[in-house]
């Protein structure tokens, strides 16, 4: 992200005059496994990467609010107490943001931003999310003297996503974003939101990211029908079991219950998140044995519920977890909200050179471009620069 300060800082002093603002910066994310598992109250396990968005921003004594997208070449204006907002999307993250802060009392006033990031956009790294903590943090420090928790930031971008975006998205990608530590997933229990950082620097594997460069339209939509569906699935067994809020308190018994109850969609959705919560835990103590093959075994098997019961993957994803397997790749499955991005894979390092090479030609040669490669490194959460 150092990279892009130096174009930042400059589009800032060339769109709002020399006087330097202050730059933070706040990344995307990766998830090695829990998937769909946060909005029902499950485990995630993912970590920040070094990959992200950097802002310059500084006050201008005004209620207007004035940003510059670097990477979209688009100026957007709002005033801090318009009730509507902007009407261009990337703008109403932001919008949402200072809403948000103000609602927790943070006396957010006229500002000018710009901002880039190299996150690449729609890939499931949570570029979004990005946005969010980044205006969350910097905004909070420099109008809230800190005021607002780094939890309570991470609900603001969650609240932003779903009241300002309208997706009801779960906390793990603003999370991620706010807490990642260098070197360190973090496992989240998404009901008590407890977390422990978990050291991660497996000797022998690399993680790489595939990114299949399909991105799908109504993505927004059918992620809120997955978690319509599970929701339903809830209804049906809290009839049943009134302590049961959320799929994180059922278990196999109490889902074979209400089968008959439900539609085979809901079914399928619930049969996947109930397994995946137990393949979270069953990856954290395999991590703590160093125990990669098994970590890889759950992640093949998370991608197979994706694909099969929760259906958020899509022929592109399928066909690179396939080459994955082909190659004898220890870990392979798509990350992330799904229905495009990328494929998360753990790799031998012997391995690592051959199974990117295979993946570039044999994809190339069934859709015609090429999927890019990111190698996956662990970094920070939110953050000032300067
Ligand atoms: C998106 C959402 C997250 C999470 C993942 C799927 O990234 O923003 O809250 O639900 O999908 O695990």
């Amino acid at each position: 992200m150092n990279l892009i300060k130096k174009d930042v800082q400059d589009y800032f002093s060339e769109n709002f005059g020399n006087e330097r603002g202050s730059v933070y910066a706040s990344p995307g994310r990766i998830n090695l496994i829990g998937e769909h598992t946060d909005y029902n109250g499950g485990f995630v396990f993912p970590g920040a990467v070094d990959k992200g968005i950097v802002a310059e921003i500084k006050a201008n004594s005004s209620d207007k609010v004035r940003l510059y997208s670097i990477d979209l070449r688009d100026l957007s204006e709002f005033d801090i107490n318009d009730e509507n907002g902007p009407r261009a999307s990337w703008a109403r993250y932001i919008y949402g943001v200072c809403r948000e802060l103000i609602a927790r009392g943070v006396k957010v006033k006229g500002f000018d931003a710009a901002f880039a990031g190299d996150v690449p956009l729609g890939a499931g790294m949570s570029s979004s999310a990005a946005i969010e903590s980044c205006f969350a943090f910097a905004l909070n420090d420099m109008f809230g003297d800190n005021m607002i928790e780094k939890f309570e930031l991470a609900k603001i971008g969650q609240a932003t996503e779903h009241k300002y975006i309208g997706v009801n998205c779960g906390i793990m990608d603003q999370f991620a974003s706010v807490f990642g530590k260098k070197g360190h997933l973090i496992r989240l229990d998404c009901r008590s939101l407890e977390y422990e950082y978990f050291p991660f620097n497996p000797q022998g594997y690399k993680l790489v990211l595939l990114n299949s460069c399909v991105k799908h339209e109504l993505a927004s939509s059918a992620y809120n029908d997955r978690r319509r569906s599970c929701e339903n699935v809830v209804s049906k067994i809290a009839a049943k079991h009134p302590g049961v809020e959320t799929l994180r308190d059922a278990d196999w018994k109490m889902l074979d219950e209400v089968k008959n109850e439900v539609s085979q969609e809901d079914y399928n959705c619930a049969k996947y998140v109930i397994g995946e919560k137990e393949r979270v835990l069953a990856v954290c103590d395999a991590l703590k044995a160093g125990d990669y093959e098994t970590v890889g075994k759950k992640m093949y098997e998370t991608h197979n519920g994706l694909s099969n019961d929760y259906k958020v993957s899509c022929p592109e994803l399928d066909y690179l977890n396939d080459i994955a397997k082909e190659c004898g790749v220890t870990g392979s499955r798509v990350m992330g909200g799904g229905f495009g991005g990328c494929t998360i894979n753990l790799v031998k390092d012997e391995l690592y050179d051959e199974f990117v090479k295979t993946a570039k030609e044999k994809y190339k040669s069934r859709y015609n471009k090429e999927p890019l490669v990111y190698d996956v490194v662990v970094g920070d959460g939110s953050r000032k620069l300067s």
